[in-house]
């Protein structure tokens, strides 16, 4: 059985934040949320998050994942004492029982990397350790002469020499659970910090004669903890230059790979463009040769084949079909469905309506609860007026309509198929079908009429 303990009781002194530490985030989510899909990679068989600070808050953030039990501990006297509040809710069924310890303040560390830590473990226990040019402030490795690893010091109580070692403890570890289980109950916190640590295991399984592998990261930025504002910023340009390298691998183009950010999924088809400064969030799809331009805000779309998303464009929760062209400042808003080779102007705002084939809306509308048809001008200004303070009511216009700039469709109201509307109309009946109508008064001038002159 595979256990997997994620340590997330810890204050976060440092954030300055009234907001659980393990719950700021990083790339969009919760960096609790990154340490537990990363731990799901492996498929375990329970994940225990140990909580203390703010506990409530952490546990209702993820209340009902499937398989995430919670632990509390309260006060926090070290990640020994820590791991020791999980023991209770730890699974065995004495098949190579093994207990995995994270840190919900590590939110990187990659499936491949903790698969690679489980497998060096061979029966025994297993670290992640690394190399680094300042070790200080991290527990220190110490091997014997042979090479193996003996025991873990902790910055504070190491020796000069020992401050010297530049190997250290990541803090993510592997062990037997039976034997974690015994070694918790032999660790004391005589030390400079009077914790319990949980490094001292490392000290009792060789003891025990289990030996102890040190296994190492994929990547320096899997094993970075966040304990300031600073370090979660510096921890964010890391992964956010990851997932860029990752995409111009795939063969995305980005104008500039120090300027985007992707708070989700993003998945590209080939010869994708994406200009400077773009947030993608949520799940975004991007068919071939879609090109986006800079500073646009797309969020939960699926963007069709060779269509253009110009600067400075809203997406959300919209769909929008092959070489169609949308923006520059187009908002398209959830429930929005552009056809192929429709066009989408500037300061168009589509909620909830269907677009349909090459129809255009180019200029200042508001189109909401809308039923477009195919090859319909929507004329500048135009706004279905869809809602009357409590109901929604929809509006249909029909293939090859033309709607005059300025018209106002007070719903729920049809426009026939091939209807004309002159400027400035406000209809509230349905238009017939290949008709012009308009509502406006005819036009008149007024004879001999002067200007009202201000008296001196
Ligand atoms: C720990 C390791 C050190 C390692 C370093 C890596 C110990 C004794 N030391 O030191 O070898 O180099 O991490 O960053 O394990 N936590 C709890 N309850 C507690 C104490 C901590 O849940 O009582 C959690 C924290 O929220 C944090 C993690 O455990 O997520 C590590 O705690 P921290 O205090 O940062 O450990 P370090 O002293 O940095
Ligand atoms: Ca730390």
């Amino acid at each position: 059985m595979l256990n997997i303990v994620i340590l997330a009781a810890g204050l976060g002194k440092r954030m300055q934040s009234d907001l659980p530490k393990v719950l700021h985030p990083l790339a969009g989510k919760p960096m609790l949320a990154h340490v537990l899909d990363n731990a799901g990679g492996l498929n375990p068989d329970r994940i225990i998050v140990v909580v203390g600070h703010g506990a409530d808050r952490v546990r209702e953030a993820f209340a009902g994942r499937p398989g995430v039990e919670f632990a509390l501990q309260s006060p926090q006297h070290g990640t020994g004492h820590a791991v020791q509040q999980a023991v209770p809710l730890l699974l065995e069924n004495g098949q190579d029982d093994v207990t995995l310890v994270l840190y919900g303040d590590v939110p990187l560390v990659q499936a491949a990397t903790l698969r690679a830590l489980l497998e060096a473990r061979a029966g025994g226990m297993s670290v992640l350790t690394e190399k680094l040019d300042d070790p200080s402030g991290y527990g220190r490795i110490v091997r014997n002469a042979r090479g193996e690893v003996e025991r873990i010091v902790e910055h504070k109580d190491a020796s000069a020499d020992e401050q010297r070692i530049n190997e250290v403890n990541t803090g993510i570890l592997a062990a037997p659970t039976a034997h974690i289980k015994d070694w918790l109950t032999r660790i004391d916190n005589n030390n400079a910090q009077g914790e319990y640590y949980l490094t001292d295991i490392v000290g009792l399984s060789v003891q025990d004669g289990l030996p102890v592998h040190a296994s190492h990261p994929g990547a320096s930025w899997e094993t970075l903890g966040v304990n300031s504002r600073v370090q979660q910023a510096q921890l964010e340009r890391s992964w956010q230059a990851e997932q860029a390298r990752r995409l111009l691998e795939q063969g995305v183009t980005l104008a500039d790979p120090s300027r985007f950010d992707l708070r989700g999924s993003l998945s590209c088809g080939r010869d994708v463009f994406i200009d400077v400064g773009c947030v993608f969030e949520g799940k975004v799809e991007l068919a071939d040769g879609v090109r986006i331009g800079p500073h646009c805000v797309v969020r939960d779309a699926v963007i069709g084949r060779g269509t253009q998303i110009e600067a400075f464009s809203h997406v959300q929760e919209a769909r929008v079909g092959e070489d169609a062209r949308i923006g520059p400042y187009a908002r398209l808003r959830p429930g929005a469905e552009i056809g192929a080779s429709a066009h989408v102007g500037n300061f168009v705002e589509i909620k909830k309506s269907v677009l349909g084939q090459g129809s255009k809306a180019n200029h200042l509308a508001y189109i909401g609860d809308a039923q477009i048809g195919d090859r319909v001008n929507i004329g500048a200004g135009t706004i279905t007026c869809n809602y009357d303070g409590v109901n929604k009511f929809r509006t249909v216009i029909e293939d090859d309509a033309f709607i005059g700039s300025d018209t106002q469709l007070v719903a729920p109201v049809t426009v026939g198929k091939g209807a004309t509307l002159g400027a400035g109309t406000t209809l509230t009946k349905d238009a017939p079908a290949g008709q012009l109508t308009i509502s406006r008064p005819s036009q008149k001038t007024i004879e001999g009429w002067s200007r009202p002159v201000k008296k001196a």
